[in-house]
């Protein structure tokens, strides 16, 4: 070979070497990939090329040799220099927890009450792997697992196929520094990931912690490499010709500037209220953070007070991990229901033995639709791990394989079968006994029966006594009940034929009550244009959409002769939403209860007047409220919101800025998690009027 042919090949290397890491940088810490997948990969495999034809040129820094690697035969073990601690853990999950750690480190450091605040560094408690990094002159040399914090396992190999961890140390060559942090994965690459893995036929990960702990304790490192492993540094092990910092938070930045990907969300401050409040931040973030947390971590942040304070067992006292409610629990599904809702959407809901998750006591959790209960393969008489997503609303992660209740006997020479069959929804309606019908594409599954379904009459009816529609006050879910199941009420233009010997029938329902729900009802016939068309329950129309389709069209003759094109002129309407008021007009049915409410005396004033310009703290944010809040009635959060300056919309889009979602919550949550719009649950809503 000659010289000038290896030194061609040496330049072209080096240039590819740089080509790559400047893509990996744009890709993990910028987040803002600056080529496509097969581009980056031709690179990749060109550098891969020349390194087999010219063996001279490998280096131990390659991006080549993330991957690769030999699967090892069994795990070596590693003791670390200077032993990785564990951390103290406080489970008072409120800001006392925060003042307790504070008076601590105070006693202890014989502080007068007098003296200053001490001043800490408050960051993120990631939920994954930690790992140690060791460092020799500034090359990656050894990666190792904390194992019981005095000897770990050597995972070098499964380390070296993280992007975002430095295989050289930017512009700095210490003879030995160990830099510690933790290996974890992100909510939406564990999406990405599992989607493929369910295409391919392979197993999906649990959920991101099994995925990034799971990867690392493998022996063949082509594992790891396949998954979208992160790292974040917060600390440092054994150092040699590395100058002692004075700070934490000075340390932090040493790392990022070795080009450690080091977490934005951290905070250094005097007094644990700052502390409280960064708790109390970070959890109303929590939801809409890209990865998981299991709470904070505060650290003194003067090194030589950390010193002074020093350990107890292997806890440091100058640190504590102060933790949010656990988001994931396990327990035991009585039984799978399928629910049937207002606009005859079938939900198979999970019924559940109760358990006590992200703070509440949960009962149900959603299989969201049929494919996902397939998918999950959720059956009576399995135990599940439950979670309150983001701590929202609760679902089904995963069953426990190994405890799913089997027949007693074998069934067939391949041994016991399991007792129960996989879900299925009804081929009818577990209400009305109507066909179900499954939109062509779509995941959700409805029933046909449209104003026969017992569930879909009793929806309609309630949601157009609601408080935000008609606001037929008393008229809740078990009066409801009554009147369809005597008969008396099938569509909501019935509800104004009541009289009170009818009513005298119903239990419960004795002179006063019945006076007072025929004066309500009476009350009730006054109302708005928007009101009114909010309360026909048309499908896709909230409040605020029927709040735009009254303001364009002004009447409800417009509106109902209003073609496709017209409707898609009004704010907010696009193609779905026009279909759906059109479907709902051209059925006669709807139009004849229309003419009878109006008969009935139901009627409104012209046009409501503009509402003034918001202001307050939340001055032109969009909300969209979903599910059931566990204090807050919808219409509290509404004025709430409302109050602070922001919208409430019933329609969620890209242009949503946050949707406020509690129990029972169904598509719109997914919808939102799809769009990438922040979940906030009832207390980060009210942190955020605050
Ligand atoms: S500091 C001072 N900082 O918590 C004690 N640990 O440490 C050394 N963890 O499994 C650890 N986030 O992986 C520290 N910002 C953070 C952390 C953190 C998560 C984990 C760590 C270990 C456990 C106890």
């Amino acid at each position: 070979m000659s010289d000038a042919a290896m030194a061609d090949a040496a330049a072209r290397a080096r240039q590819l070497r740089r080509e790559i890491e400047a893509h990996d940088r744009a890709y993990y810490e910028l987040d803002a990939p600056d080529i496509p997948d097969a581009e980056y990969d031709a690179l990749f495999r060109e550098l891969q090329a020349l390194e087999a034809a010219y063996p001279g040129l490998a280096v131990p820094d390659s991006p080549t040799r993330r991957v690769g690697g030999r699967a090892l035969a069994q795990f070596v073990p590693v003791t670390h220099a200077v032993p990785m601690l564990s951390i103290q853990t406080e489970t008072d999950t409120t800001a006392a927890g925060a003042a307790q750690f504070d008076a601590r480190v105070r006693r202890e450091l014989e502080l007068p009450e007098s003296a200053a605040a001490v001043e800490y560094v408050a960051e993120l408690k990631f939920d994954g792997l930690a790992v140690s990094l060791r460092y020799e002159h500034g090359l990656l040399r050894q990666g190792a697992t904390r194992g019981d914090g005095v000897t770990g396992e050597d995972v070098t190999h499964n380390i070296r196929t993280i992007r975002d961890i430095p295989l050289r140390l930017r512009d700095e060559t210490p003879p030995v520094l160990e830099v510690r942090g933790e290996v974890y994965m992100r909510r939406d690459d564990l999406a990405r990931y599992n989607e493929k893995a369910r295409v391919r036929g392979e197993k999906p990960l649990l959920n991101p912690r099994n995925g990034a702990a799971g990867s690392i304790r493998q022996l063949d490192p082509a594992i790891a490499a396949s998954r979208p492993l992160r790292f974040f540094a917060y600390g440092i092990g054994a150092a040699e010709g590395w100058p002692p910092l004075a700070t934490h938070a000075e340390l932090l930045e040493r790392l990022a500037a070795l080009g450690f990907p080091v977490c934005e969300h951290r905070l250094a401050a005097r007094g644990w209220r700052a502390l409280a409040e960064f708790h109390a931040r970070m959890g109303a973030q929590r939801a809409a953070l890209p990865f998981d947390i299991d709470g904070v971590v505060y650290k003194v942040n003067a090194r030589a007070l950390q010193d002074r304070l020093g350990f107890r067992a292997r806890e440091p006292r100058w640190a504590v991990a102060h933790k949010y409610p656990a988001e994931e629990a396990r327990t035991r599904v009585v039984a799978i229901e399928v629910q049937v809702g207002r606009t005859g959407a079938l939900t198979p809901v999970a019924k559940l033995h109760p358990v006590f998750v992200g703070g509440v006591t949960v009962t149900n959790a959603t299989l969201h639709n049929e494919d996902e209960a397939r998918r999950k393969d959720v059956r009576a008489g399995d135990t599940v791990i439950v979670r309150r997503a983001g701590d929202v609303i609760p679902e089904v992660v995963a069953i426990v394989p190994e405890e799913r209740p089997m027949t007693a006997a074998p069934q067939a020479p391949g041994g016991c079968a399991p007792l129960h069959p996989p879900f299925a929804l009804p081929a009818t309606c577990p209400q009305c006994g109507s066909r179900v019908v499954r939109e062509e594409g779509g995941a959700i599954a409805r029933c046909s029966g449209g104003l026969v379904c017992p569930a879909q009459i009793r929806g309609a009816i309630l949601h157009f006594a609601g408080r935000r529609a008609l606001d037929i006050e008393g008229l809740g879910e078990k009066l409801v009940d009554q009147l369809t199941v005597a008969g008396y009420v099938n569509t909501t233009a019935d509800l104004y034929a009541l009289t009170a010997p009818m009513l005298a029938s119903l239990e419960r329902m004795g002179g006063k009550s019945a006076g007072n729900l025929l004066a309500a009802l009476e009350k009730s016939k006054v109302t708005t244009l928007p009101r009114f068309i909010f309360a026909l329950g048309i499908r896709n129309v909230g409040e605020s959409t029927a709040r735009e389709l009254a303001r364009h069209f002004g009447t409800l003759e417009a509106l109902e002769n209003a073609d496709a094109a017209a409707l898609e002129h009004v704010p907010d309407v696009g193609p779905v939403v026009a279909e759906s008021v059109r479907d709902f007009f051209a059925e006669a049915h709807n139009r004849a209860v229309i003419a009878r409410l109006i008969a009935a005396g139901v009627h409104w004033e012209e046009s409501e007047g503009q509402a003034a310009a918001p202001e307050g703290p939340l001055a032109g944010k969009s909300f969209v409220l979903t599910g059931v809040l566990p204090t807050l009635k919808r219409d509290a959060a509404k004025t709430l919101i409302e109050n602070a300056g922001g919208k409430v919309s019933g329609g969620l889009s890209r242009k949503t800025d946050y949707v406020v979602a509690g129990e029972e919550a169904g598509g719109k949550l997914d919808k939102a998690r799809e769009l990438g719009v922040p979940i906030l649950d009832e207390t980060q809503l009210l942190q955020l009027l605050r």
